[in-house]
C-alpha cells in the first residue's frame, strides 16, 4: 500500500475539503480541475457495499464488482466528516484492523486506476455504518476450584459475553454461558477432557452478537479440583479421602493446623486416600487436595481452597454418614475392614457373639438341604494377619499377594465379622456348598463379600468362602436377587491402600 493513500481524504461535498484533497492527491487531476468528485474521469457504476461486518480481526467491507474496475478505494469517515482512505485493492472486500472497539463507522468505495491516481467511479456518499465491537482476546483458560476459568481482555463497546466451548475435536461450539465480566468459570466441565473455549460480545439482552470471536479459541486439559470426602483420625495416622479425579496422575496432599494460613505438603499418592502420620495430637488439622504430574513437578488442578477439616463423622460419596470410634469407621453404622479403613492393632478378641449366632442358624438350615458348614477361618488377631500376609508375600510377591490377602490391620476378619466356610481356596468355587451359600446366606444375615467382578470394588479378587455379617437387613439388599453389590458401592467408598 502506498504511504500516501494512509493519509489520502476523499472530498464531501463539502468546499473547502476540496482544496484539501486536491494537496493529498496530487496524481489525481480529476478534483484539481474543479470536477464534482462524484464526476470521475472515466465514469463506472459507482460500488455498491454488500456488507460491512465485525471479524475476529477488525472490520470487513465487502462491495460487489464493478465492471471495468481496476482498483478500489476503500474509505472510512473519520470523526470530522472527511472520508479518509485506507487502502486501494484490486479485490471486492477488505478487512481493516486499524478500527477502536466501541466506535461507530462508515466506509464507502471508489473505483480508481490501477496506479491508484484517478479515481473511475462515483461514490456511495452515505456509504455503510457498523458499531465496532472487536472480537474478544482470550488471555487464559485454566482449571480453577470450581470448573474451567476462560479470562479475556475487556472489549470497548461490549454489554455482554457469551462463552463458548468446544469438546475433545468437536467441529461445533457450544454455549457455556454468559457474563458482563471479563472471565467465567464453567462449572460443567468434565474432569479429563480437553476443550476449546472461545468468548464472543453481545447484547445486554443476549439476543445479539454484537462481535465475532476468535474461531482458533483457546485450550485447555481440564481436571477438576479434587473433592475431599473426609479427614478421619485412624488407629493409623489422619485418613484423608477424596473422589477420584478423572485425567488425575497423581495427587498431592497438604495440610494446615487450624489457625494456620498456608497450606504445607502432606505427602503424594496415586490413590486417593492418605494416611498423614505426622499429626501432633491436640491438633485440629484442616486438609486439602490437588492433582500433580506423574514426576510431581506441575500441578494439573486447583484445589478446594476451604478444605476439609479434620472430624470424626464424614458423608460418603453416596451420601451415607460416617463415623469413627474408638479408631473403627463405621458407615451407616456397619463396621468397615478394608483396604482402605483399617482396625486398630489390639481391635477384636473373636467372632462376634451375633456372627456366631447367626451362622449357627445357618448351618442349621444348610442342614435341612443336605449342605455341611464349616468355619475353616474365623476371627484372626493383626499378628496372625501379619503372619499369614508375610506368608503370602513371600510366596507370590507383595502385589499379588495384595490381590487376596489383606495386609495386617485391614482384615476384615479381625472384626470377628467374617468367616471363611468350608474350605479356603478356588477349588470350593462352583461346588454346591458354595452355590448354597451365594443363594442362602443373606438370609441369615451373612453377605458374599467379595463377589466375582467386584475387584475394582472392593479391591480383592472373588472368594466364593468368605462371608461376612451384615444382619438380615442390607444382607437382603446388597444380595440383589442375586446380583451382589458391594458394601462399597452400596454406600460410597473406596478400598484402596493409601
Ligand atoms: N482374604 C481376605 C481379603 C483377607 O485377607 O482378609
Ligand atoms: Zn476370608
Amino acid at each position: 500500500m502506498p504511504k500516501s493513500i494512509k493519509k489520502s481524504v476523499l472530498s464531501l461535498s463539502i468546499g473547502g475539503l476540496l482544496i484539501l484533497a486536491s494537496l493529498m492527491f496530487a496524481g489525481i487531476t480529476s478534483f484539481a480541475t474543479g470536477s464534482n468528485s462524484q464526476n470521475a474521469a472515466s465514469s463506472l457504476s459507482t460500488p455498491v457495499l454488500s456488507s460491512v461486518s465485525n471479524t475476529d480481526t477488525g472490520i470487513k467491507i465487502s462491495w460487489g464488482k464493478v465492471t471495468g474496475a481496476e482498483k478500489y478505494r476503500v474509505f472510512y469517515k473519520n470523526s470530522s466528516g472527511v472520508w479518509v482512505g485506507i487502502v486501494n485493492t484490486g479485490s471486492t472486500s477488505y478487512t481493516w484492523t486499524g478500527a477502536k472497539s466501541g466506535t461507530k463507522y462508515t466506509f464507502t468505495v471508489r473505483c480508481i486506476s490501477a496506479d491508484g491516481k484517478t479515481y473511475t467511479s462515483p461514490y456511495d456518499k452515505t456509504g455503510k455504518t457498523i458499531n465496532y465491537i472487536a472480537a474478544p482476546k482470550i488471555s487464559a483458560a485454566s482449571n480453577a476450584a470450581t470448573g474451567a476459568k476462560i479470562t479475556w481482555g475487556k472489549v470497548a463497546g461490549a454489554a455482554k459475553y457469551r462463552v463458548f466451548y468446544k469438546a475433545n475435536g468437536e467441529a461445533t461450539w457450544h454455549k457455556a454461558g454468559d457474563t458482563t465480566s471479563t472471565s467465567y468459570t464453567w462449572t460443567k466441565a468434565k474432569s479429563g477432557t480437553k476443550y476449546v473455549f472461545t468468548v464472543r460480545c453481545i447484547s445486554a439482552d443476549g439476543q445479539k452478537y454484537t462481535s465475532s470471536y476468535d474461531n482458533t479459541g483457546k485450550s485447555l486439559s481440564y481436571i477438576a479440583a479434587p473433592k475431599i470426602l473426609s479427614a478421619v483420625s485412624l488407629s493409623t495416622g489422619v485418613l484423608v479421602s477424596w473422589d477420584k479425579v478423572k485425567g488425575a496422575a497423581n495427587y498431592r496432599v497438604f495440610y494446615k493446623a487450624n489457625g494456620e494460613d498456608t497450606w504445607h505438603k502432606a505427602g503424594d499418592t496415586t490413590s486417593v486416600n492418605y494416611t498423614w502420620t505426622k499429626a501432633k495430637s491436640g491438633t485440629k488439622y484442616t486438609f486439602t487436595v490437588r492433582c500433580i504430574t506423574k514426576d510431581g513437578k506441575s500441578y494439573t488442578s486447583s484445589y478446594d481452597g476451604k478444605g476439609k477439616a479434620q472430624s470424626s463423622t464424614f458423608t460418603t460419596s453416596k451420601g451415607f454418614k460416617g463415623e469413627v470410634k474408638n479408631g473403627v469407621v463405621y458407615i451407616d453404622g456397619y463396621l468397615i475392614a478394608n483396604k482402605t479403613y483399617p482396625l486398630p492393632k489390639s481391635y477384636g478378641d473373636g467372632i462376634t457373639s451375633a456372627a456366631q449366632s447367626a451362622f449357627n442358624k445357618m448351618k442349621e438350615g444348610a442342614k435341612k438341604d443336605g449342605i455341611t458348614l464349616s468355619i475353616a477361618s474365623g476371627y484372626r488377631s493383626y499378628s496372625y494377619q501379619n503372619k499369614i500376609y508375610n506368608n503370602y508375600c513371600a510366596r507370590d510377591g507383595k502385589k499379588e499377594a495384595d490381590t487376596y490377602s489383606a495386609r495386617p490391620g485391614h482384615s476384615e476378619h479381625q472384626s470377628g465379622l467374617a468367616m471363611d466356610l468350608n474350605k479356603v481356596g478356588n477349588a470350593f468355587n462352583g461346588t454346591k456348598e458354595a452355590k448354597w451359600l451365594a443363594k442362602n446366606c443373606y438370609k441369615y444375615g451373612f453377605i458374599l463379600r467379595y463377589p466375582q467382578g467386584k475387584t475394582n470394588e472392593t479391591g480383592y479378587v472373588y472368594e466364593s468362602w468368605h462371608f461376612r455379617y451384615v444382619g438380615e437387613d442390607l444382607a437382603k439388599k446388597l444380595y440383589n436377587g442375586g446380583d451382589w453389590i458391594t458394601m462399597e458401592d452400596y454406600f460410597g467408598f473406596t478400598s484402596e491402600y493409601c
